[in-house]
C-alpha cells in the first residue's frame, strides 16, 4: 500500500523545498556521465511537482541551480541551462492543466538570454495560477540575496523612503526575492549531505530538516510521502515549551 494514505492532508507543510542533490553521483553509479544524470533529474523534478500538486501542498521551492555553481565546467553548465529550456518548454501544459504558478528567484539576470526569456514566458503565462507555487532557485545563494535585501533597505533609509525603526522581520522579508511566499516548513536535501548550502537561510529559520540518502534522480513519490510523514510526526514548537502548544 502507498504511504500516500498515511498522510494526513489537514497537517501539510505550506511550503516545501528541496535541495535536488546527487545527481552526478547518480550517473557516476551507473557509469554514465554526469549530464545524464541531470536528465534523469528532471523525471523526478517532474514527478514531485506533480505529487505535490495532488496532495494540495501550496508551495514546493526547487533549488536547481546556485550562484556557486558557475563554477562547474563550462559544458555542464551548459547543459543544465539546455535542460531548464526544454524543461520549460516541455512542462508548460502541465503546469497550466495543473493549475501551478511558476515563479523564479536568484540572480536571474546572470542567466543566458535564451532561458531568461524562456523562463519570464512560462512566469506570464501562468501568473494567474492558483493550486500551486513552483519557484526555481537559479543562480541563487542566500548570502547574495540577503546582501541585495540589506542594500535596497539601507537605500530607503539614504533617501528618506523609511526610518531604521520601520526595519523588522517583516519589511526585510519583502525585500527578500521570496517576497509573499511563506517561510518553508520542510526542506528536504537527497543524497545524504547534511548541509544547508547557501540555501533560504532567512526562510527556513524554523523549518523541518529532513535528509534522505536517495539520489535525486531515484526520488520518487514515495519518498516524499515518507519526508511529509516524517515532518508531520515532528513536533513544532517555534521556540515554545511542550506544555504551552496543548
Ligand atoms: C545537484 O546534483 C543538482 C544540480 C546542481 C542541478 C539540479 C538540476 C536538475 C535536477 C535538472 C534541471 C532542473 C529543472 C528545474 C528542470 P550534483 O550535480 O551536485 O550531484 P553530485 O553532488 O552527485 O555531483
Amino acid at each position: 500500500m502507498s504511504l500516500k494514505t498515511s498522510i494526513d492532508l489537514k497537517k501539510l507543510p505550506r511550503h516545501i523545498a528541496i535541495i535536488m542533490d546527487g545527481n552526478g553521483r547518480w550517473a557516476k553509479e551507473k557509469g554514465l556521465i554526469r549530464a545524464l544524470g541531470h536528465e534523469s533529474g528532471t523525471t523526478s523534478v517532474r514527478t514531485t511537482v506533480e505529487a505535490c500538486v495532488e496532495l494540495g501542498v501550496g508551495n514546493l521551492t526547487l533549488f536547481a541551480f546556485s550562484t556557486e555553481n558557475w563554477n562547474r565546467p563550462k559544458l555542464e553548465v551548459k547543459t543544465l541551462m539546455q535542460l531548464l529550456i526544454t524543461s520549460l518548454r516541455k512542462e508548460m501544459n502541465t503546469m497550466q492543466k495543473n493549475s501551478v504558478q511558476l515563479k523564479a528567484i536568484g540572480n536571474i539576470n546572470h542567466l543566458p538570454e535564451k532561458v531568461q526569456k524562456e523562463l519570464l514566458h512560462v512566469i506570464e503565462a501562468t501568473k494567474e495560477n492558483t493550486k500551486m507555487i513552483l519557484t526555481l532557485a537559479l543562480s541563487y545563494g542566500s548570502r547574495d540575496e540577503i546582501v541585495n535585501a540589506t542594500r535596497q533597505i539601507c537605500d530607503k533609509v539614504k533617501n528618506n523612503i523609511i526610518s531604521i525603526e520601520k526595519i523588522d522581520d517583516e519589511l526585510i522579508n519583502q525585500h527578500l526575492y521570496t517576497r509573499n511566499l511563506p517561510d518553508v516548513d520542510l526542506l528536504i536535501r537527497t543524497s545524504g549531505e547534511k548541509r544547508i548550502s547557501n540555501f533560504m537561510l532567512w526562510q527556513i529559520a524554523y523549518a523541518e530538516l529532513y535528509f534522505t540518502e536517495v539520489f535525486w534522480p531515484d526520488f520518487k513519490n514515495e519518498n516524499l510521502y515518507e519526508a511529509i510523514i516524517n515532518y508531520q510526526k515532528r513536533e513544532r514548537r517555534f521556540g515554545k515549551t511542550t506544555d504551552q502548544l496543548k
